[in-house]
């Protein structure tokens, strides 16, 4: 089984050498993607650093690539690297796209990201390469091979919603970043990056989407027992958007300065929602309580009844009495 799942690194990093080369030495990996890189604002030392690459707009490049090199069509197949048709002949997954290979925090290519250069809306932006024997997506964090070391250094993790954000975020000299993609954020990700720090700070979309995610994602983050700030992002933009926006200097500012605590984050966000109804009002209070009740830290807990009762204007034994009751509900 060990030499089996080495074939399938090894088929893994051919087909992440062969994106690439298509898109630095072919003429359509060229003219179409790394124009299209270059058209987002990435630097070429970024498109290097992490191995971005291209897929040619044909049935089986790779595939017919890799059988001449002697790849198995097994592991080509376990990879999802090709899929086999009715006829049972392969074909490659991923066709026409600009690829973002996935690293594991060794370093080796596991995966694959592949956005689409169309705007038809039935194509779907991104394709992902399957789980297999090398890649679990539910414990993988994009980005975490080429951030772990800034994430010891500074003690901080940014977490983004996607690859071209932990690209950007780079791109302005902040190397600490990583990604859930290809899955909403899980338990299994959260421990992966408490083995390398405590503190985390939430970087999602400017939308619906995102602060919905930020929302599920903190709470989650303090259950594990971490340190969670959140910075927000105007509506329509994400990290990636807004470095472009503002440039790199601009952006590392404000991140520097809009990272909130999750309570005054979660409040915001509520409060806005709420209105001036009182009863909803009232709601949030219950709402914020909720958060805190997951830290398993009882100090730190009582630091932040503290902070929730001076912002809401609760008094504080009325917070600490609903964080028991919330407490003693959970056993
Ligand atoms: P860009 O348009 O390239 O900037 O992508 P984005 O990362 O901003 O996309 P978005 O905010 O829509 O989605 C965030 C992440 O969710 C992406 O980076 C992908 O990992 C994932 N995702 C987005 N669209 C799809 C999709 O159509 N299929 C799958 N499987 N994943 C997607
Ligand atoms: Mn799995
Ligand atoms: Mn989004
Ligand atoms: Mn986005
Ligand atoms: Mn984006």
């Amino acid at each position: 089984a060990q030499n089996a799942k080495e074939s399938l690194y090894i088929v893994s990093q051919f087909a992440a050498t062969f994106f690439e080369e298509q898109l630095w030495n072919n003429s359509e990996g060229k003219a179409i993607g790394l124009s299209y890189f270059k058209e987002r604002g990435f630097r070429e030392d970024i498109i290097k650093k992490f191995n971005l690459g291209y897929s040619p707009d044909v049935w089986d490049a790779l595939t017919q690539d890799a059988v001449k090199n002697k790849h198995a069509e097994e592991y080509l197949e376990k990879t999802g690297l090709s899929i086999r048709n009715d006829k049972g002949k392969l074909y490659d997954r991923f066709r026409g796209r600009v690829m973002f290979p996935i690293h594991n925090f060794t370093g080796r290519v596991i995966g694959f990201g592949g956005r689409t250069l169309k705007t038809d809306k039935n194509v779907p932006k991104y394709v992902n390469s399957p789980e297999s024997e090398i890649y679990h997506k539910s414990n993988v964090l994009y980005g975490l091979f080429h951030a772990k070391k800034a994430i010891r250094d500074l003690d901080n993790c940014y977490l983004v919603e996607g690859y071209a954000d932990v690209l950007s975020v780079h791109q302005a000299y902040i190397e600490n970043v990583v990604a859930s993609s290809g899955t909403s954020l899980t338990i299994e990700q959260i421990r992966l990056i408490g083995r390398f720090t405590q503190n985390v700070t939430i970087l999602y979309d400017g939308d619906a989407a995102g602060i919905k995610a930020s929302l599920r994602g903190l709470d989650m983050i303090l259950e594990e027992g971490l340190n969670v700030k959140v910075v927000s992002f105007p509506a329509g933009d994400d990290p990636d958007s807004y470095m472009h926006k503002v440039g790199a200097g601009a952006f590392k500012t404000y991140i520097e300065d809009n990272r909130q605590d999750f309570i005054l984050y979660k409040a915001n966000i509520l409060l806005a929602e709420a209105g001036t109804d009182p009863i909803k009002r009232a709601g949030i209070i219950r709402d914020i309580v909720e958060s805190i009740a997951k830290i398993p830290d009882n100090i730190k807990a009582s630091v932040f009844i503290r902070e929730c009762s001076s912002l809401l204007q609760i008094e504080e034994r009325v917070l600490l009495s609903e964080l028991n009751t919330m407490r003693a509900a959970k056993f």
